[in-house]
């Protein structure tokens, strides 16, 4: 479904040009379920920003179904990211204006299906704030949030950033078997996580990253 080929990423740091990914090659097949991990600062959030078409490469490409994405018109690059892939942010990015619901709906095609919003809402246990705004949630139920939001349109692929984060054993649990639940219909997810052993008995293909390559 995704061929990652040799992917470079340098960012201009105090003047001195810095390389958070270094010819990151591998290949994301149906069914795939893979776990990046690497030490803080390692290129993991670069990586999926990249697979996800929400930053550009230097060299190397995204094949999303033998389509190199960096070749998309604006328009492609917005229907993949729209229906393609579901991305989990390490930092949510709800819009603040909107409410747990309204950031949810905002995704979906139309006409909206309450009952599967509400659905994951109940499971992820945030349906008594679903008028609430950003603002006034904790940080694990802004997580909640984030998380339906990618995966309430059924994408092909779920590019999740540390989506158990901020979770209790619990919370992260849930997430995890919702994940898992998700997967098992015939999708793909690529999940970066600083703690693999939670996520090892759903992955299929493990990835670790150091300094912008991968070691493992
Ligand atoms: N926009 C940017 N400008 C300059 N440097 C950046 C930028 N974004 C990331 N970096 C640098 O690139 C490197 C990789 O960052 P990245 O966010 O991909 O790491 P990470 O593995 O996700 O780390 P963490 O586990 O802390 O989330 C870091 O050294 C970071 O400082
Ligand atoms: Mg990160």
């Amino acid at each position: 479904m995704l061929d990652i080929v040799k992917l470079t990423k340098k960012y201009t740091k105090n003047n001195n040009i810095f390389t958070a990914l270094n010819e990151v090659s591998f290949k994301v097949d149906e069914g795939d379920f893979i776990v990046v991990n690497g030490p803080s600062g390692s290129g993991k959030s670069t990586l999926l920003h990249t697979i996800g078409g929400l930053i550009r490469p230097d060299s190397g490409q995204v094949l999303f179904k033998g389509k190199n994405i960096n070749l998309f018109t604006g328009k492609e690059l917005e229907l993949y990211r729209k229906r393609n892939v579901g991305f989990v942010f390490q930092q949510f990015h709800l819009l603040p204006y909107l409410t747990v619901f309204e950031n949810i709906k905002m995704v979906c095609p139309k006409p909206v299906n309450r009952r599967k919003i509400n659905e994951y809402m109940e499971k992820c246990s945030i349906l008594p704030l679903e008028n609430k705004y950003p603002s006034e949630l904790s940080v694990g139920e802004k997580q909640r949030t984030a998380f339906i939001r990618a995966i309430i349109t059924s994408p092909d692929i779920l590019l999740a950033d540390e989506p158990t984060g901020n979770l209790d054993p619990v919370n992260s649990e849930v997430i995890l078997s919702l994940i898992g639940e998700f997967h098992k219909g015939g999708k793909a997810v690529i999940l970066v996580s600083h703690n693999p052993g939670a996520a090892a008995k759903y992955a299929t293909k493990s990835i670790v990253l150091s300094e912008g390559q991968i070691i493992n």
